[in-house]
Parts: C-alpha cells; structure tokens; sequence
C-alpha cells in the first residue's frame, strides 16, 4: 500500500467546535467539519434546539466541508419542538447532555438502537448530582432532561471517559463556581482545548481539570484536522502488508490520540512525522507509515484509553502475522456494538485465531487468514478492521452492514479501493 491519504475532519474535535460554537457570541466558522453521520447529528440536534447553521459548499476539489454556527450564548438554547435525534453518536448524546442540564426547559434526546442499548448512568449520576431532572429506563436513551440552574461538582467518573467528563464539564460551564473532573488514567483532552480556543479559561492538573462557571465563550474560526482514528486503518495496513510506504498528512497528533504510533514502532514498523504544528491547542501534522516485520503486542489497562478507539484496527493488524493481547478494554464491550464479541466473531469468519476474555482478546496472526463472510454489526471501526484484514486473506472476503463507515469515514471503500488498485 502507497501513497498518500487525506482522511476527514476528526470526529471528536468537529462535534466539541458545533456544540461550543452554538454556546458561543458570535459567528464560529469550522473548515474541515468531519463529514460523518455522527456529527451530522450533532448539527441536527443543534439545529432542533434553534442554532443558525450553515454550511457553505467545499471550494471545487478540496472536498473539505466549512460550516458557520450563530452562537446562542449560555443557556440560550431554545427547548425543541420534537424528540432529539443523536443516531449513532454517543459524544452527541452524553455532551448534549450536559449542555442541555443547564437549560430550564424538558427536552428528550434518543438515538439508534445500538445508541438505546449503551449505558448511561455514567452521564446521568454527575448531572443529576448537580441538581439536573433526568428520567430514563434502565439508565438508557431515550433521556429525558429537564434542566435548570445547577450546583457545581467536584466528579471522579467511575470510568475512563472523555464524554464523561466533557458532559460533566460542560453542564459545570454553566453553573457558578468551581467544577472538577479527576481521572486516574487521562482521557483525550479536546474539550480542554476547544474550550480555551473559544475563550474560556480551564486548568488542567496532574490527574485532574478544573473551570469556573458562567464563563462566555466568543466565536472562532477553525479548522479541524484530519481524524487520527480514521488514519489508524490506512497506518495499520500500511504497517501490515510488505513494501507499503503510506504519508497521511494533515491529522490530528493530540498526545492523548498519537499512543497507536508507539505501538506501530513496537511491533516493528517505521514511523515518521513531519510539518508538526499547533492551531488551537491541537497539534497536527502529517505521519508516515512504512512496513516492517511484525511483532507482538500486549497492551494492558493503562495503555486502553488512550487507543480505545485504535484496538479493533490493531486486531486487524495482527491477523497479518502479528499477535496482540488486550486486557483491561471492557470498555469496548459498550460501543457501537460489542466490540469485543462482534471483533471475535468476524475475525474468526474471515479465518482468524482469535480469544474472547471478558476485558479484552488475544489474536494470533500465525495463519494466514482465508477470507470469508464477516457482520460489521452496524459499527464503522469493525466494517473497516475487517477490510484491512480481508486485504491478507488469500480468497476474497465479503463484510455486510459495511455502509456503517458512513458514521465516521464516508468514502472509505472508495479510498480502499484507490489504493489497492482494483481500478474502481
Ligand atoms: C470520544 C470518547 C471515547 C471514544 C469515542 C469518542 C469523545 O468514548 O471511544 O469514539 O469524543 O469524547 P468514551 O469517552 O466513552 O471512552
């Protein structure tokens, strides 16, 4: 595999500049929105709760999308004629959450089945605990918040999530005096850097982050990098296959995202970064990813949240003669799908050697694997883990529910076969 790819807007960053935009004064207007269901969902939600959106058609082949977002101000969201639809997207739900427990008015916000079967206690108990109203079976969507003037807290999340505490920063945002959000093991920190890229002073502590209430955030103009997660899959199969040499230029290299590029160098590839630069506290750059022999992986509790994201990729990575143990990633269990069992279950179709544990998996790449018939299971990362590992099976392999990329990475079965030279 070479070349060179420019992957969409980073997920996580685009939704985090529509919500502070829409809570901002003034005009924000984000180049490079992430492209994706998820965030259009955001969008949506926004736009249900009376925030002027417009999005202004990418410059002729640049294919990059730029929005413009009127703020509202804090607390100026108006209540919604309907139930809020958040899809897919869990950082849709559980940030607006935390927005939307400041607001004195009731609204509903629910999603996709996947989204109503995904635990949300974990928002509800520190909103509640400000003093938010939220009714909900068996702690899952639909939510139904009536929000109000909160008392600030001081959250030790029961699980290393940066939704967790960006619903809980967010919601302390609005609340006057001091919220603190403390966590053993550092979750991505893009909520700290948007938010001071939008005027507001927060302090990051060792093991811990801190904001004062009632602060007013200004519009920006930004541009989102390129997604870190959806290069994952382009720079594991470049570390896969013999003689790839691939150069992603243009994504996001936040340190609490870039610990899949020490794995890759752990078990053997070649990893380069270049034009290294910072815009609103991001910093990006372009990484290049070149093969090498592979090696094993073990990657333990410590090490998860910071390649939540990458683990179903580096599992991929492995069905190609590497060997990965992952422990401490119970996590995955709640994501879009299961993505402990639903990974095992399609790496196995496609021929694979692969343990299930209650926390993790144990792939080993020693045979090649023989292509076959693998179930996306309505989830983006897994339809692309399994193409990258489809790609060293010796018969062709066919994944179903493969359209879920659209959630994060529209395009990237074009992209696939760009690069694979199928001539498509
Ligand atoms: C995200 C945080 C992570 C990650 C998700 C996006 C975010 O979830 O898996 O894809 O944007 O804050 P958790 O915070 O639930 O671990």
């Amino acid at each position: 595999m070479a070349g060179r790819v420019r992957v969409p807007g980073d997920k996580s960053i685009s939704h985090r500049y529509a919500l502070f935009a829409a809570l901002a004064e003034g005009r924000s207007t984000i180049h490079g929105y992430s492209p994706g269901a998820d965030c259009a969902s955001t969008l949506s939600c926004l736009a249900a709760l009376g925030v002027a959106i417009q999005r202004v058609p990418a410059p002729a082949g640049s294919g990059v999308p730029t929005l413009t977002i009127i703020g509202r101000g804090l607390r100026g969201l108006h209540a919604p004629a309907a139930v809020l639809d958040a899809g897919n997207s869990g950082t849709t739900l559980r940030l607006l959450s935390g927005i939307l427990a400041a607001h004195p008015f009731t609204a509903t916000i629910t999603g996709d089945d996947s989204l109503r079967n995904r635990p949300m206690r974990r928002v509800i108990e520190p909103l509640s605990r400000m003093g938010a109203r939220i009714a909900a079976e068996n702690d899952r969507a639909p939510l139904t918040i009536t929000g109000g003037a909160l008392r600030p807290i001081d959250y030790t999340p029961p699980v290393a999530s940066a939704q967790i505490k960006s619903a809980t920063l967010l919601a302390g945002l609005q609340t006057a005096g001091t919220t603190t959000v403390r966590e053993q093991v550092a979750t991505r920190d893009h909520t700290e850097h948007g938010l001071r890229a939008f005027g507001v002073e927060v302090r990051s502590f060792e093991g811990g982050v801190s904001l004062e209430g009632n602060q007013r955030l200004h519009g920006i103009d930004a541009t989102v990098p390129g997604d870190l997660s959806s290069a994952t899959f382009w720079a594991v199969a470049a570390a896969s296959l013999p003689g790839s040499d691939l150069e992603l230029p243009d994504i996001g290299l936040n340190p609490t995202r870039t610990a899949l590029f020490e794995l890759l160098v752990r078990a053997g590839a070649q990893v380069e970064r270049s034009d290294a630069r910072v815009e609103h506290g991001e910093p990006r750059g372009t990484v290049r990813v070149r093969a090498g022999s592979l090696r094993p992986l073990v990657i333990g509790p410590d090490e998860v949240p910071g390649l939540i994201d990458e683990l179903p990729a580096l599992a991929a990575m492995a069905t190609h003669g590497g060997d990965l143990h992952v422990t401490g990633a119970a996590e995955l269990r709640v994501k879009e799908s299961d993505r402990i069992s639903a990974l095992a279950a399609g790496l196995r179709a496609l021929g694979g050697d692969i343990d299930e544990f209650p926390d993790g998996f144990h792939v080993r790449g020693r045979r090649q694997l023989t292509g076959g018939r693998a179930h996306a299971a309505s989830d983006h990362r897994l339809a692309m883990a399994f193409a990258v590992a489809a790609l060293g099976a010796k018969e062709p392999s066919l994944i179903t529910g493969a359209d879920a990329v659209d959630v994060s990475y529209p395009g990237f079965f074009d992209t696939l076969a760009a690069l694979s030279g199928d001539g498509r």
